[in-house]
Order: C-alpha cells, then structure tokens, then sequence
C-alpha cells in the first residue's frame, strides 16, 4: 500500500455487560477481541463469520458508534478513541454506515428528499436550495430518479430502498463505508446491481469499505483483503486470493467448503462444520474451535493459538501448517 492508510484498528475489543436470567448476577461478553487491521484508501477489507462472530459490533466501533473496550482506533490519522469530545465529532462524518435491512433503516414519514438532506442540516451550514441540489446530485450517483425526491420510502422496492440508504451514507462525504451485510436482506436478483453500485461509487469516490458478510462467494468479488472472524476474535486475516486459494485455519477451510461456489476444486472433501456454536458468554478454553475442529488435538483443548504469519497471511491456529 503506498498511500497512508486512512483507518489504523489494533487489539480493538468489545465487551458487553450481560444479565444471567431474571434472578442470576451478570457476565463479561466478549463479543470482540483482537481485531487488528487497516484500510487503505479505495480498499475494500471483507469482514466474515458465522452469525454472533462480532462482525457488526466491530462495525459499529469502527463508525463510532459504539467505544472500543480496549485497543486503538485511528481515523486520517488522528485518534479515534482518546481523542477529546470535540475532536472525535469532528472525525464522525468521515465514517458511514450501511446497514442491512433497508426496511427498517429509512424513517417511513419522511420523504427521500428530506431523507437525503438530514445529515446536512445536522453537520453543515448549507441552505435549503443548496442542500436539495446536493440531494439530487446523489441520487442521480446511485442511480434514483429526480422525480423520487417527492417520495416515502414504502413505495420502493428493496433494492431501491438500500440505493437510498447509500445515498444517505455519502451525503457527508464519508472516507469509509462500513457496510454490514447490505444484500443480505435483498432479492438475489437485485444482489448484483447493489454490489455493482457499491463498486462504482468506489472507484468514483475513493471510497475505502469495510464490508460484513458471511457470503464468502460475495466477498471473493468485492475484497482484495477478508478478515475471518470466530467468536469474537480474528482467525485468519490476509489478501482474498492467498486465503481462498488455500485457506489454512480449520474453520475458513469449512466456511469455504459450505459455499460451493468459492471452493469448486476442493467441493469432493467438503467439510461440514459439526457441532453448535458456542456460546460467546462460555466460550471453550484454549482455541474456541476446538470443539468443532477436525484437526484439534490436546494442546488445542488448552492453549489459545495467537495470530502468527504463515503461508502469506496470519492464521490463529497451532496446526495451520498441517491444515492441507
Ligand atoms: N448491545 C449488546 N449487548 C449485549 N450483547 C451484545 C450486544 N450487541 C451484540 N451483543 C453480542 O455480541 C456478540 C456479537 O454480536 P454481533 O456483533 O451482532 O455479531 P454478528 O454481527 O457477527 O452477528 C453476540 O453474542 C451478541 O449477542
Ligand atoms: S488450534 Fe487446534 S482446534 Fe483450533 S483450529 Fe487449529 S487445529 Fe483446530
Ligand atoms: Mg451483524
């Protein structure tokens, strides 16, 4: 990467204070922990785990709405966690979000237009007329007729409903877009078009994404870097190609088997996870996986692996070199 990245993440962390039933006391969920990365400028790093892997939760560090519990977070270079009041406002605009669910993401009473224009007339000086050109401009970017401005989000479909998400994300001219899982609620024939629009803004915009799925076959076409995440922590991290090419923990190597899509050459051993995910309040000592690993042995059953360099990527996992 030669240009300064514009997101530094290290050891971030996440806990979260739970009840244990109506009458129990409370417990420590770690719903993330160890999540180091960066993000360069016009780059996509793909974010996957299974359901509860603590994908969103990072998102919502990342986009400041949510305060790490522990690890660092810079943003164009300035501190993001320690930083006074004042200088961490300043940094929000910088970082967006688009979240999955298009339905329940648009205030139904207000118009698109309105929509559009409600984070200029929280974050900016900008008249009525200029705000409704500045509107207009972005829907014509995502693709939306000028004549939708008039209209409430009800009367769009899905597809057009997350165009308008979009389009609100970048009113402000973000630097990143976390994305979280913005096609998962969408007709699959519509998939495509979003994905394709979030590519063109992209390149258009420079835009750097941090883009949640748990749709390997998606993140295989929009990130030239993915992050595997597995209760919380960061399991194999690297360039998309090294990593889908031959993935070298135990559970990207089933993640992949069970999207046969991603893994046409190995689809004759596919490797179905076994067992239940753990629960993130209880999670198994020593690799978390190990429950469900065709490959742990009793050292796995003790000691957590730590991420370590190997084969081109990093990989938490004390056997990775024997993971074929
Ligand atoms: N506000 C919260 N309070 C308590 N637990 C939470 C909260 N948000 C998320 N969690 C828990 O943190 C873990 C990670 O959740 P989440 O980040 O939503 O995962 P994902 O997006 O990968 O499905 C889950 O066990 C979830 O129940
Ligand atoms: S450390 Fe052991 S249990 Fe964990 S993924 Fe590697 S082989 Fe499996
Ligand atoms: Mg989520």
């Amino acid at each position: 990467m030669t240009e300064a990245p514009i997101l530094v993440a290290r050891d971030l962390a996440r806990d979260y204070r739970v009840r244990l039933g109506l009458f129990g006391g409370h417990a420590t969920l770690h719903a993330v922990a160890g999540a180091s990365f960066t993000l360069g400028p016009g780059e996509t790093l793909a974010v996957v785990g299974e359901s509860g892997c603590g994908k969103s939760t990072l998102g919502r560090m990342v986009c400041l709405i949510e305060s790490p519990s522990a690890g660092e977070l810079s943003l164009a270079g300035q501190d993001a966690v320690r930083g006074n009041r004042d200088s961490r406002r300043r940094l929000r605009p910088l970082v967006q979000m688009v979240f999955q669910n298009p339905y329940a993401s648009l205030n139904p009473r207000k118009k698109v237009g309105a929509i559009l224009e409600e984070p200029l007339v929280i974050n900016t000086k900008l008249g009525a007329a200029e705000r409704r050109e500045a509107a207009r401009d972005m829907m014509a970017k995502v693709g939306l007729r000028p004549e939708n401005y008039e209209r409430y989000p009800h009367m769009f479909s899905g597809g057009q409903r997350q165009r308008i998400a979009i389009a609100r994300a970048l009113m402000l001219n973000p630097r990143i877009v976390v994305a979280d899982e913005p096609v998962s609620a969408l007709d699959v024939s519509i998939r495509a078009q979003v994905l394709n629009l979030l590519m063109d803004l992209q390149d258009g915009l420079g835009l750097a994404y941090l883009f949640i799925s748990h749709d390997l076959g998606v993140v295989r076409h929009i990130a030239r870097r993915v992050m595997v995440m597995y209760l919380g922590r960061p399991v194999e991290q690297g360039e998309s190609s090294v990593i889908f090419n031959r993935p070298r923990h135990p559970y990207t190597r089933a993640l992949m088997s069970s999207t046969p899509a991603v893994d046409p050459a190995h689809r004759a051993q596919r490797i179905p996870i076994k067992g239940e995910l753990p629960s993130p309040l209880d999670p198994p000592p020593g690799c978390a996986f190990h429950r469900r690993c065709p490959y742990a042995t009793a050292e796995c059953q003790v000691r957590r692996p730590e991420l370590r360099e190997f084969d081109g990527r990093l990989v938490a996992c004390h056997h990775a070199e024997t993971v074929a």
